[in-house]
């Protein structure tokens, strides 16, 4: 079994997600950026495809959106797993929902929410001023939830 993992991630934890699925998996993955590499991959040879990415302000990266809608009928043909990443412990369903196509949701074998982090060395800027007035400092945000990765990746070897 061919998978292939799509992520789109600004701060790097997406990305880390994606690599180690493909680590985990018996078989490996390839894994592409989906705002570099994923538009030249050819799918048609994939028989998984896991997708993913940080959310910023409820939204996936457009990149990863863009993907899923302009490859949204050779999507459906496949074994499919879905990925988030992000601090908020609530509302995972919704996330999901207005982010990926139905179509794509509802094809999903596996749907994951994989925690999240930020960062105050990566935040620059405006960026940097808002979330500290959001979360009342500079402190480093670890919500990371590696445990929900392994449980990913035993789900996805078992469909
Ligand atoms: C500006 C900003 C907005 C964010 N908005 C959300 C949000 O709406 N929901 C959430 O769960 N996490 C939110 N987060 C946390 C990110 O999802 C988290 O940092 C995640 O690890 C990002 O993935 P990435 O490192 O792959 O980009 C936000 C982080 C930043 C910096």
């Amino acid at each position: 079994m061919k998978t292939l993992v799509v992520y789109a991630s600004k701060g790097g934890y997406s990305r880390e997600c994606a690599q180690k699925i493909a680590a985990g998996l018996t078989n490996g993955a390839d894994v592409v950026d989906a705002k570099k590499d994923a538009f030249k991959t050819d799918i048609a040879s994939y028989d998984t495809v896991i997708l993913g990415g940080g959310i910023l302000a409820g939204r996936l990266p457009g990149a990863l959106r863009r993907y899923c809608l302009k490859n949204a009928f050779a999507l459906e043909q496949k074994r499919i797993g879905l990925f988030i990443c992000g601090t908020d412990p609530e509302n995972h369903e919704k996330v999901f929902n207005s982010n990926y196509p139905a179509g794509l949701v509802e094809k999903a074998a596996v749907k994951k929410w994989f925690g999240g982090r930020i960062l105050f060395a990566d935040q620059k800027g405006i960026m940097r001023f808002v979330l500290k007035k959001m979360l009342k400092g500079e402190n480093d945000v670890h919500a990371e939830q590696p445990e929900a990765v392994q449980a990913f990746v035993s789900a996805i070897e078992a469909i």
